[in-house]
């Protein structure tokens, strides 16, 4: 079914774009739910539709790598809700193995009291054999060796289950595979990122890799202002600036928990939540300030603790924890606190 680039992009029909092949299968329990907030981020109006295109053989998988938080999963489940297309969702981490996506033997109840056995699809054989996007999220958290299961499958070929009396499963046409991480494969220089592990580079070479990053900022507070809470007005403006120091200070040197846009929507529905509080219920402090602490900062390291005071001292004009310990009154001629 031919799909206008208009109406997954943006809600209409737009007779002048492009169409894409898609499966349509709206009804499909596997198909996400359509979001008609999403914005599709720069990344993916370029490459999605080319990359869709293309046969598995040439175009590889599709990597998308980011910050934790810039919408990634979510950018990828989206397309899938706007073209039908199912979507076997599965996040990776260092114990799973090659079955665990291919399927198992497992034991049923064959309604007379007794068992028998049967093979249970995992998420990657079901999107082979249906048509639909494997999406593997984090696959930077894999362990290598099960990464070498994956070459055949990028490549275009079938996949044999020995433990399914030998089946073979050919790709469906409409199967497709995408992964997301926070590092390109080569490791985590940051350090934000705990269990990323370097990729087997043949693996990585079979995928085409696109870098994500946070959506322009009139955009993610767009964003934010049509989300729970809908902060808006100065509230907003000080948000965001506050959103564009610290990012700025994140790095291998800086703060290392990402202020996402997951958490800056959460800030915002604190912040209407607490708005209605008794300043005492608050720890003294502000409903945004107290908004801030249970939806991002309360997790961070002394020392990230510190720059972030500073940096919501600086942009918001009031401290962020009211009653932290003062520095030492220096004496007299000491020289000054700022
Ligand atoms: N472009 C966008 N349009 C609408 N919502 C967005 C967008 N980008 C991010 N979000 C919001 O941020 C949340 C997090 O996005 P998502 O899960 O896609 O991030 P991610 O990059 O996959 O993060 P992680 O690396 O932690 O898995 C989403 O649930 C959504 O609320
Ligand atoms: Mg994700």
């Amino acid at each position: 079914m031919n799909i206008n680039l208009g109406s997954i992009f943006l809600n209409r029909e737009i007779p002048s774009l492009p169409s894409v092949e898609g499966m349509g299968d709206f009804s499909n329990p596997m198909t996400p739910a359509r979001n008609p907030g999403h914005d599709f981020p720069a990344w993916a109006v370029r490459a999605l539709p080319t990359w869709w295109a293309m046969p598995q053989s040439l175009g590889g998988g599709l990597f998308v790598t980011g910050p934790s938080g810039c919408g990634k999963s979510s950018t990828l489940r989206e397309w899938c809700a706007r073209t039908g297309t199912p979507c076997f969702q599965v996040t990776a981490n260092g114990r799973l193995e090659f079955q665990d996506l291919v399927g198992r033997v497992a034991l049923e109840s064959d309604g007379q009291g007794g068992t028998r056995t049967s093979f249970v699809y995992g998420p990657l054989a079901q999107a082979m054999k249906t048509g639909g996007l494997f999406l593997l999220d984090e696959l930077d958290l894999l362990d290598p060796s099960v990464c070498a299961g994956l070459n055949g499958v990028l490549d275009g070929s079938g996949l044999v289950i020995p433990e399914n009396a030998g089946e073979y499963i050919a790709p469906h046409p409409a199967f497709r595979f995408a992964a997301t991480g926070n590092s390109s494969g080569s490791g985590d220089s940051s350090g934000a990122y705990a269990g990323v592990m370097v990729q087997n580079m043949a693996l990585m070479d079979r995928f085409t890799v696109v870098r994500a990053d946070w959506l322009p900022r009139r955009r993610e507070s767009a964003l934010v202002a049509a989300g729970p809470g809908g902060a808006s007005g100065e509230t907003l403006e000080l948000m965001m600036n506050f959103t564009e120091s610290v990012r700025a200070e994140q790095g291998p040197l800086g703060i290392s928990k990402p202020l996402t846009t997951r958490s800056l929507r959460r800030w915002s529905a604190y912040i209407a939540a607490y708005r209605s509080k008794p300043l005492a219920a608050l720890g003294g402090r502000s409903p945004v300030a107290a908004a801030l602490m249970d939806a991002w900062a309360s997790g961070l390291s002394e020392a990230d603790a510190a720059s972030v005071s500073e940096t919501y001292q600086r942009v918001f004009g009031m401290p962020l924890t009211p009653d932290a310990p003062q520095p030492q009154s220096q004496p007299a001629g000491g020289g000054s606190n700022e």
